[in-house]
């Protein structure tokens, strides 16, 4: 990577300001996963490892209003943080302020601190959203370097990652943003071919600028998910009930003209009368009847999708093929774990959000190089989009 990294600048006796994305679902004070924690512990162990004083930060959640910030607090994160870290982590219920300069005042190195939801800085004017440059500036001014490592917010230009960095203090990426940027980055730019992309999901609208993007990389790209019907609906054929965009046809058309043979679409899908795990499932080949909708891919599209990804030696997966969350219809995405599974040799990649959902349910986490801690950001990444987080760390 062409940025500096935390290996790049001393920390020793230094206040260390970490962004990281503690962006982790939280019900009742209760994380529901804490991945994004545990992916962020190399960068935080070697920031005390090497005698710093690390000063953790981070959003969870949208708050625009005094209401929203219950349940959004970082508290039992930083709890969570301690127990990972096996240490005492402090946390300051405040993300300004006399009790916050003092905690930080008063550490020790190899000291950890964990401050309060930077979006609750937003009920008063949108000061972290909106990249108030008193609140970057103030908060750069609470440390001596600055390590940015939440790439799950490296598609949001805030306060507290392009705020901090614009101040001009020393700013490096941490070990996960290092990762993340190197597998995707070079999946998309220099990939080992063959190069296949799996994109599913709902809508085509989300994935408009990876396919583009992917068109001229991607040796195939294999779609899946409800936009398949958009697709089919621009190839004229009977899509019945199945979720369609209809302002995105003429779009699909277009793709499926500039992609030629590299675009590869299901031959059949798993039907049903509604949208249930409670109704009895039909297999159609190509059209969907009336009445019917389509929720999944069918058998033969597994088949051609696994024979289609052979040989493989990159491979980029963002979107379900179908609505995994319903066991009739996890057949499609199951199958498609499982070709991944069975390649050799292959660096293969999931870009975030629903497709590491789906690959954690369904017990295939562990079969890929490397899963992405971001949504929002891996698909920008994919889209080929300057993240602005990532911009803002100084080059080498
Ligand atoms: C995410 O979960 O994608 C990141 O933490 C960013 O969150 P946001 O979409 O609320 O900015």
């Amino acid at each position: 990577m062409a940025k500096m990294t935390v290996k790049d600048i001393d920390l020793k006796d230094k206040k260390v300001l970490v962004r990281v994305d503690f962006n982790v679902p939280l019900k009742d004070g209760v994380i529901g996963d804490d991945t994004r924690i545990k992916a962020a512990l190399p960068t935080i162990n070697y920031v005390i490892d090497n005698g710093g004083k690390a000063i953790l930060f981070s959003h969870l959640g949208r708050v625009k209003t005094e209401e929203d910030k219950a349940g959004k607090s970082l508290a039992p994160v930083a709890k969570r943080l301690g127990e990972l870290l096996g240490k005492e982590v402090t946390f300051v219920p405040e993300t300004r302020g006399a009790d916050l300069e003092s905690a930080i005042n008063n550490m020790k190195d190899g000291d950890v601190v964990v401050f309060e939801n930077t979006r609750f800085e937003d009920i008063d004017g949108k000061k972290e959203s909106g990249n108030d440059a008193e609140l970057g500036k103030y908060w750069a001014s609470l440390g001596d370097v600055f390590v940015n490592d939440a790439f799950g917010t490296a598609h949001r230009a805030h306060a507290s990652n392009v705020g901090i960095a614009s101040t001009g203090i020393p700013t490096v990426a941490g070990f996960l943003m290092e990762k993340e940027i190197k597998f995707i980055g070079e999946a998309v730019e220099e990939p080992k071919r063959p190069m296949i992309a799996i994109l599913g999901g709902a809508k085509v609208s989300d994935k408009i600028g990876v396919i583009k993007n992917l068109i001229p990389k991607a040796d195939k790209i294999l779609i899946g998910g409800g936009m398949t019907y958009t697709f089919n609906k621009a190839k004229g054929m009977e899509i019945g009930n199945s979720l369609v965009e209809a302002d995105k046809v003429e779009l699909a058309k277009e793709l499926i003209e500039a992609a030629g043979d590299k675009l590869v679409l299901p031959v059949d899908s798993i039907t049903a009368a509604e949208f249930s795990n409670d109704v009895p499932t039909e297999e159609h080949a190509g059209d969907v009847p009336e009445g019917q909708m389509g929720l999944d891919i069918g058998p033969e599209s597994i088949a051609l999708f696994a024979e289609t990804l052979k040989g493989a030696k990159t491979v980029v997966w963002n979107g379900p093929m179908g609505v995994f969350e319903m066991s009739n219809f996890a057949r499609g995405t199951i199958g498609v774990c499982e070709a991944i599974a069975n390649l050799e040799d292959a660096t293969t990649i999931i870009g975030g959000g629903d497709s590491a959902a789906a690959a954690e349910q369904l017990g295939f986490a562990d079969k890929f190089t490397h899963i992405s801690t971001g949504g929002g950001a891996s698909l920008e990444l994919l889209e080929g989009k300057e993240l602005p987080g990532l911009a803002a760390i100084n080059d080498k």
